[in-house]
């Protein structure tokens, strides 16, 4: 890997006339699970979107005007209609895999393939006017490839306004593109660009046109410790490419930076001229395998002279870089995402940041005098053994985790009346990795239940499959959940009778690696409210309120942790 000097610093503005002030910043810059970024500068505004597999709503996108505060503006996917699909994934991971963002001639693009749990359904290419406005986003212009088994599509228009979508292509373990009709969906044959430079998963095309050349950046290596940017570049657009020969232009494999898996980058070049770039990364940790957050989304400046090659910087917790003066001037209803949850729920919809997993069951919630009603469904977080995502629901409503440390509670009032109606809190990654602390009717009796399911987590981490604790509840009082990520590697779940002053008990603590890997792979952990029968219709609804979510610290390098 190729360190920049600090002598180098000063010379990213390369535009010629300015020196570029750089400031500080950290990353990630957007936190919590949000991976295969991809971004575009447009005017004095950057846009990013992130994949989203069976998370509903899906495809949120972000905006920033100084890179470093960013806000939830919308999410492309956020009618049922739009991918009635959903309901076909029975995997944990499947759906809306790593979309490119790109703007063309007024309008906003967001391309990505929708995976089944075999192959790739269909493309998919979203429109927006307006990505500040959440319904702009309206039914995308579907296709399929069947003679092209391909995913991670890009979007990149030439001069003579040619739309071209490059693919990862499974059956050559390469790189193919085709010419497509952005109105119709129709698409022209499809040819071999580059496979890279050997290594494994060469995916998540990027095509840019500068100084007469067209470059194709891709990730190889997989998305973990030894993925990478590489690059190669060609006069003509269908090739032959020539690979840089200093790939890779960006990893931190072979090192045991904090900063782990970094790839599937993007670039992209601001009002003033200076290059930047996005990619994801995983924070890792002194404990093998508690990475909850899983893939986030970082940024780094990039030198790119004209003529040459583009040079990013190393991704570190700590970073330098020509940045936009600071703004919140960005509009939206959106909060900024590190930004905390003071919710007393009112009007109609949850906000913009709120997920299920998968599609929710119709009627899941109510929202009345500051209060979340919850409905339940017969699914619990796990499911029956027959779940089956065509016909059962998932009561769970929740957000990502987005800070190391952090503490998310919430009232509940539930009086469950039947057995096994139960609600309460959850740290949630897949229907086979998650901890529950909630309120269940058990036998006619009212309890505090923890309850931590691991099934589907890394047997190498030695994590018990199922783990149980109940404590009776004395009265049928409200009760205060809490889940309080009190390090990078571990949760501790408590609760306390509504009254304050009363003390609170905590029920159980859990490891990271629960909410890692295993199924999980590609996604991370949420935290949120879900209500259940526990395989029967259950009828009480749960009644919560005073949601909140405090972020208390970032780490940012080993043991080192920065303010929320
Ligand atoms: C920026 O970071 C450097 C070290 O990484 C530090 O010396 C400097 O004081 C920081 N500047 C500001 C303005 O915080
Ligand atoms: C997507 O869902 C629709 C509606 O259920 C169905 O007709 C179609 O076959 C599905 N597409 C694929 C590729 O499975
Ligand atoms: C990529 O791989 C395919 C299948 O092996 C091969 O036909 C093609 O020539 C390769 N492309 C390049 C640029 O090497
Ligand atoms: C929410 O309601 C509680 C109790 O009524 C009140 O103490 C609190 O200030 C409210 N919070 C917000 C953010 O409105
Ligand atoms: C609850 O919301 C549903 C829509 O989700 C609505 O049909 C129903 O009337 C609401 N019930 C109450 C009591 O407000
Ligand atoms: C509830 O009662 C049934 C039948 O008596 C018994 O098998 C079961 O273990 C009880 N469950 C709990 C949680 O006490
Ligand atoms: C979830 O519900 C099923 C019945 O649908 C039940 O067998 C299972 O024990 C429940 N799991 C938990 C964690 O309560």
């Amino acid at each position: 890997m190729k360190v920049l000097s600090s002598a180098t610093c000063c010379a990213l503005t390369l535009l010629g006339a300015v020196t570029a002030q750089e400031s500080n910043y950290t990353n990630p810059v957007i936190p919590g699970y949000r991976p295969d970024p991809s971004c575009v500068s447009v005017k004095d505004t950057f846009y990013c979107v992130s994949s989203s597999f069976n998370h509903f709503p899906g495809l949120p996108v972000y905006a920033s005007k100084d890179l470093v505060n960013w806000r939830h503006i919308s999410n492309a996917i956020h009618d049922q209609s739009q991918i009635a699909n959903y309901t076909q994934l029975h995997g944990q991971q499947r759906g809306v895999y790593a979309p490119t963002i790109r703007y063309h001639d007024g309008k906003f693009y967001i391309i990505v393939t929708f995976m089944s749990d075999g192959p790739p359904m269909f493309n998919a290419l979203f429109t927006s006017d307006d990505p500040f406005n959440p319904q702009s986003w309206g039914p995308p212009l579907k296709w399929s490839t069947p003679e092209l088994s391909s995913f991670d599509p890009d979007i990149f228009w030439d001069d003579d306004g040619q739309a071209y979508v490059t693919v990862h292509v499974f059956d050559i373990v390469g790189v193919n593109q085709y010419p497509l009709n952005t109105a119709t969906g129709e698409y022209g044959q499809n040819y071999n660009l580059w496979n890279g430079t050997g290594a494994v998963w060469p995916e998540g095309p990027h095509m840019y046109k500068k100084d007469g050349f067209y470059y194709l950046m891709l990730a190889e290596g997989g998305t973990g410790p030894d993925h990478m940017a590489t690059i190669a570049r060609s006069k003509n657009i269908k090739g032959p490419y020539q690979p840089y020969e200093n790939n890779p232009i960006l990893t931190n494999r072979g090192t045991d930076e904090y900063f782990q898996a970094v790839g599937h980058a993007d670039l992209f070049q601001d009002s003033t001229g200076n290059w930047w770039g996005s990619a994801l990364s995983v924070r890792t940790g002194r404990v093998a395998g508690a990475t909850p957050m899983g893939r986030e989304t970082v940024l780094y400046p990039v030198m790119w002279e004209e003529g040459g090659w583009p040079h990013p910087r190393p991704v570190r917790g700590f970073m330098r870089g020509p940045l936009p003066p600071p703004s919140k001037d960005v509009p939206g209803k959106g909060p900024w995402v590190t930004e905390d949850d003071h919710y007393n729920f009112s009007g109609l919809s949850l906000p913009l940041h709120f997920v299920h997993f998968r599609l929710p069951p119709a009627n899941l919630y109510n929202i009345s005098d500051g209060r979340l009603i919850v409905h339940q469904s017969p699914s619990n977080l796990t499911g029956p053994e027959t779940f089956d995502p065509e016909k059962d629901r998932i009561a769970f409503i929740g957000r990502r985790q987005t800070h190391t440390l952090f503490t998310f509670s919430v009232d509940l009032e539930f009086t469950p009346r039947t057995s096994g109606e139960e609600a309460g809190i959850t740290l949630f990654l897949t229907q086979y990795q998650h901890a529950d602390l909630g309120i269940i009717n058990l036998n006619g009796t009212r309890q505090a239940r923890f309850r931590t399911t691991a099934v589907g987590a890394d047997s190498w981490k030695n994590i018990p499959r199922e783990t149980t604790k109940v404590v009776p509840l004395s009265r049928d009082q409200p009760v205060r959940l809490q889940i309080q990520a009190v390090s990078d590697s571990e949760y501790e779940f408590s609760f306390r009778a509504d009254a304050e002053g009363t003390e609170r008990v905590v029920v159980g603590t859990v490891g990271a690696g629960l909410v890692a890997g295993g199924m999980g792979q590609f996604i991370g952990a949420l935290v949120g409210v879900y209500a259940t029968g526990n395989g029967a219709e259950g009828v009480t609804p749960a009644s919560f309120a005073r949601w909140e979510y405090e972020g208390q610290g970032q780490m940012v390098d080993y043991d080192v942790v920065v303010g929320s």
